[in-house]
């Protein structure tokens, strides 16, 4: 056995299983038949799903692989992606279906049908037209969760400009880079947007990052908080330019390879990737997962996700899948625990939302905050719940199917990435028994494979590395400008495969389990254990909320596990250190094997985590191995690592 097949066996003797209620498996949008069709042809599979869309010309051939690992999907295909994502819902009769209940962070709300949505996207598309903004051009947009974001994507994508969405939390020199990198002509942004119950400016950040770039011509200024601004000569205000501008427009038809948007993924070393994506497969691939995975049904369904649209989350599925499939969703400005914690479940309550897709991070908190919060409000509406950007732990996975899903909704947890562009993994809710903690299968179209280092397939109940083995409609093209490092990151690890960089492994049924990042597998006395077992294991034990774990230098076993963890609820107040350290080291003893006990373990308050919620072990890790404390400037919140500093007189 190779060392990347030698696994523990703790997630395999997960034995809960939750099958599909059998009314949403009676009514299922995709049937367990999807599975064989697209295994017996692939591409007549994915050109039947290209025709969920309306293309102004037909496509002469489904895929064109013959310069690997280049792809062109639906080639010499033509279609509008704003045209799909809005116009044709209204000429259907549908122009009075909400597209967006929004809700800002103070409490403001506005409403937007399709037709609103039409007439807003038509004149963004004519004030860029009039700011000299051009097909193939490219326009970096930073604003918070407000409408004009989704409106700003759109008219880009109206024009054939393409976007770079840049999250709002970003400091000016990461915004300066990507604008750079890009070379955006233009900025969209706003005053402010409101975090945590005050207005966050963002104009200041964009004014100093613009100041040190070279290729932007114009800012284009949405007010929202209403705070002063400094206006520079290249400055226009939204009000003045869009409002005044005609709400028609004429949406020409771009080549199905047409550049749609770049966005960065930072990784964890180097200059950020440019992640780009195109036109007609993308569309198809988000279109088609959106409606499989969360079974969306149109006309009676509420769909709210809550990533922020900065993150590729918030492209695929708040933006073009969700209006691709005329959904009605919500679209949420601020922060889960503003003005108290039970914020989202108030607006579930409030737009009686179906369908809820949101991170394990999220769910994680509030198992901490506790069960008593979500249980004042009526979650009854809920059909359907996701869980993407980590592994889910199965005890977050049953908590949340618990507290959230009142026991009956099907948990559909999604892996993809940024670069994969639509759900590539997940179960369908009403087709899958499914297993707390596993992504169980790829979707129909997809073929994905876990192999060992020499790239051969694990049998089934053996680990390795996840890969995917054909190309796939939303996959990357490139990244932006660099040809050779696409090429060098991801299709060089494993011969005519996409690596995605993901530690998995098979259960006995052929089932798959995510476990992180490769990088953060830790080899401790010649096993190869991963992070995120240890931490389920760790998230099992009733007192913990939340665990992240790393392999630290030790004389001995070569690597040491490390555990730093955050109580759950009330029980931060019980635990006694030295005694709840000592109890959760026998329990991970016992879940796993005496060899996954952890040397040492640290309560601490808070875990340093990405602002798109990912944790960053590689700081703990320096906690770990008593290093000074690296480079922070990723962090959500960079006094986290003081706080957990602070915590720590015995971390020597
Ligand atoms: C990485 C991609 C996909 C949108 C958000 C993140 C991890 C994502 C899962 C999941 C286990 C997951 C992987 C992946 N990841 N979803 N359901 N189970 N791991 O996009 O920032 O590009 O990150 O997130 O490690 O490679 P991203």
């Amino acid at each position: 056995m190779s060392e990347s097949q030698e696994t523990l066996s703790n997630l395999l003797q997960e034995t809960r299983r939750f099958p599909p209620p059998a009314e949403l498996a009676e009514n299922a949008n995709v049937t367990a038949d999807a599975y064989d069709e697209a295994a017996a042809d692939r591409l007549a599979f994915w050109e039947k799903q290209a025709r969920r869309l309306s293309w102004s010309r037909e496509w002469d051939q489904v895929l064109d692989w013959s310069n690997p690992p280049f792809a062109k999907w639906f080639v010499g295909g033509e279609l509008n992606v704003a045209y799909n994502c809005v116009d044709r819902h209204v000429e259907a009769g549908r122009g009075a279906k909400v597209a967006f209940h929004w809700e800002g962070e103070p409490g403001d709300t506005r409403t937007l049908t399709y037709a609103d949505l039409q007439r807003e996207v038509n004149k963004a598309a004519n004030a860029l037209l009039e700011l000299g903004v051009r097909k193939g051009d490219r326009v970096a947009i930073y604003l918070p969760m407000i409408p004009e974001l989704p409106v700003s994507m759109l008219a880009c994508a109206r024009i054939g400009a393409t976007h770079s969405v840049v999250f709002g939390g970003f400091s000016a020199d990461a915004l300066r880079t990507r604008i750079d990198d890009a070379q955006a002509k233009l900025v969209i942004t706003a005053d402010g947007g409101y975090r945590r119950g005050k207005p966050s400016a963002l104009k200041p950040t964009v004014d100093e990052a613009v100041e040190a770039t070279k290729s932007v011509e114009h800012v284009l200024v949405v007010r929202r908080t209403g705070e002063d601004v400094v206006q520079n000569g290249r400055d226009v205000w939204w009000h003045d330019l869009v409002d005044r501008q005609s709400d028609q427009h004429d949406a020409e038809a771009h080549d199905a390879e047409h550049p749609l948007y770049i966005l960065y993924t930072s990784g964890t070393t180097g200059k950020p990737k440019g992640i780009l994506h195109t036109t007609g497969g993308y569309l198809t691939q988000v279109s088609y997962t959106h409606h499989a995975v969360f079974d969306l049904k149109p006309g009676s369904d509420v769909y709210w996700c809550s990533a922020d649209i900065g993150w590729v989350t918030g492209h695929s599925y708040i933006v073009y899948g969700p209006l691709a499939n005329g959904a009605t969703s919500v679209m949420y400005e601020g922060t889960p625990d503003t003005p108290h914690k039970g914020r989202w479940w108030e607006i579930i309550q409030k737009y009686k939302v179906t369908i809820f897709y949101t991170a394990p991070t999220a769910i994680r908190t509030f198992m901490k905050w506790g069960d008593d919060i979500p249980a004042q409000y009526d979650l009854s509406s809920l059909r359907v719940l996701g869980s993407v950007g980590e592994p889910i732990n199965p005890e977050a996975y049953v908590w949340y199917r618990e507290n959230i899903g009142g026991g009956h909704c099907p948990v559909v947890d999604t892996w993809w990435q940024t670069e994969t562009g639509a759900v590539m993994i997940s179960p369908l809710p009403g087709v899958t028994a499914g297993k707390p903690g596993a992504a169980m299968r790829p979707l129909p179209g997809i073929v994905a494979d876990v192999v060992d280092d020499q790239g051969n397939p694990v049998p089934d109940g053996g680990g390795g590395f996840l890969v995917l083995k054909e190309p796939w409609p939303s996959m990357l093209r490139t990244i932006w400008g660099d040809d050779e490092r696409f090429v060098k990151t991801y299709w060089s690890r494993f011969e005519d495969m996409y690596f995605a960089g993901d530690g998995a492994k098979k259960d006995d049924d052929g089932d798959i389990w995510l476990l992180g990042r490769v990088d953060d597998v830790m080899l401790v006395s010649g096993h190869n254990i991963s992070t995120t077992e240890v931490e389920s294991a760790l998230v099992s034990h009733p007192k913990v909320a939340e665990a992240a774990v790393v392999g630290a230098t030790d004389p001995v076993t070569g690597q040491a596990i490390v555990a730093f963890v955050i109580p759950r609820g009330s029980a931060g107040e019980e635990v006694e250190g030295d005694e709840f350290a000592g109890e959760l080291r026998d329990h991970v003893a016992r879940s796993l094997g005496p060899i996954a006990k952890p040397r040492q373990i640290m309560i601490v308050p808070e875990l340093p985590k990405t602002r798109s919620g990912k944790i960053m072990r590689r700081l703990l890790k320096d906690v770990a191995e008593n290093r000074s404390i690296g480079d922070v400037t990723t962090l959500a919140d960079s006094t986290v690592m003081d706080l957990i500093s602070q915590k720590l007189p015995s971390a020597k």
